[in-house]
């Protein structure tokens, strides 16, 4: 937590080895270098451990923050796991939406789910969110320079 006296400013919470789950501001701090110094705090702790990079899921609003603090971002697109034939669902963005992107798959307790380097092209996400059942959702991450902690 990051306090100010008694009162409480922010959070940030992980799993204790590379995954970053909550970063959070009190509104009337935001802006005033919370969010960086409890994202800096926890990289440390994290990298002392012996992490070598620290991810974490952002919501749409935050990207910029997560950028400006070093983190790049992927997208991973998952389909809705009622869907009968995922596969199919993601054969057709990889042929249609995305044809000529560099897409990685990769499987997620049985699910396939497709990763892309974030093109930074909302219009791009928009397409493939339109696709029935589909999901994007911004993944960034922090690599950590050799000797970091
Ligand atoms: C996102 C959040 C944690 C940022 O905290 P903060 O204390 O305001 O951020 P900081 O003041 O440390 O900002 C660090 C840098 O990011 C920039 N930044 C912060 N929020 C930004 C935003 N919404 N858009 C663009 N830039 C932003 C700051 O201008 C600063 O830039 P600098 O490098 O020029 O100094 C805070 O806005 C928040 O709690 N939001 C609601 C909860 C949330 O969305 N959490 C993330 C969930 S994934």
């Amino acid at each position: 937590m990051a306090c100010a006296g008694e009162e409480v400013v922010g959070c940030v919470a992980s799993d204790g080895v590379d995954v970053i789950t909550v970063v959070a501001v009190r509104d009337s701090w935001r802006g005033r270098g919370v969010g960086r110094r409890l994202l800096q705090e926890t990289e440390g702790l994290l990298a002392a451990r012996g992490a070598d990079r620290v991810t974490l899921g952002s919501v749409d609003e935050a990207l910029a923050f997560y950028r400006r603090c070093g983190y790049t971002g992927r997208w991973l697109i998952q389909v809705d796991p009622r869907i009968a034939d995922p596969s199919a669902v993601i054969e057709m963005l990889v042929d249609g939406v995305l044809a000529g992107h560099t897409v990685r798959l990769s499987c997620w307790e049985g699910h396939p789910q497709l990763w892309l380097d974030e093109p930074g092209d909302p219009a791009l996400r928009r397409r493939v969110e339109s696709v029935s059942g589909v999901v994007v959702q911004a993944v960034m991450q922090k690599t950590f320079a050799l000797g970091t902690g």
